[in-house]
């Protein structure tokens, strides 16, 4: 069992999130949700207490004191989805101002993985270099950007494709999209 943090900030598609923790049933998760976020849920028809009940543990961005916020409690993996352009530039300057920032500076610290899932468009230039200095940093950044080889024909098919391309970077088995075949 992977001990995983997802933290969910203030950016359209928010679904992205309530679609991960579904398939990351069985996991040991660790559920953030920024106050932008929780208002973002609201305008995007998501139940913000029906997302609590797929995690393990939940908190809140102000809980600097909560157990996660010290890489004394190790965690295998982080995603930040959706991430938005300010807890990027938290992120990747190292600015840990709530308990999202903290938590990916220690697993940043601590080596392991961090998966950031930036929407915004178009990127501004402080974006591309604060993705820029994730990366160097060990982030993975994974835009939820649309593909059409695969022939989506729903809103479900393409939340799928997004989400089955964070469980790849998280080496976890899935069916959400038909992986690339020629034949
Ligand atoms: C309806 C709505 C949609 C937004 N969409 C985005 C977005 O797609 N990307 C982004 O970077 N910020 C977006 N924002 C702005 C962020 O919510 C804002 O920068 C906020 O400070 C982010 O805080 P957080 O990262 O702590 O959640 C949006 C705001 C609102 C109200």
């Amino acid at each position: 069992m992977m001990r995983i943090t997802l933290a969910v900030t203030g950016t359209s598609g928010i679904i992205l999130a309530e679609r991960l923790l579904e398939n990351l049933n069985g996991q040991d998760t660790y559920l953030i949700v920024s106050d932008t976020a929780k208002k973002i849920a609201r305008y995007e028809g998501i139940n913000l207490s029906e997302l609590k009940k797929l995690a393990k543990h939940f908190y809140t961005e102000n809980e600097l004191d909560a157990d996660i916020a010290s890489s004394s409690n190790p965690i295998d993996a982080m995603v930040v989805i959706p991430c938005s352009m300010k807890t990027l530039s938290a992120i990747a300057n190292g600015f840990c101002n709530n308990l999202i920032s903290r938590a990916a500076e220690n697993i940043l610290k601590m080596g392991k993985k961090l998966i950031l899932v930036p929407r915004d468009t178009p990127l501004s230039l402080a974006s591309i270099e604060n993705m820029r200095k994730a990366k160097i940093s060990g982030a993975v950044i994974l835009p939820p950007n649309m593909a059409y080889y695969y022939k989506p024909e729903t809103l479900e098919d393409v939340t799928n494709f997004f989400v089955g391309k964070v469980l790849d970077v998280l080496d976890l088995e899935h069916d959400l999209y038909k992986k690339w075949s020629r034949e």
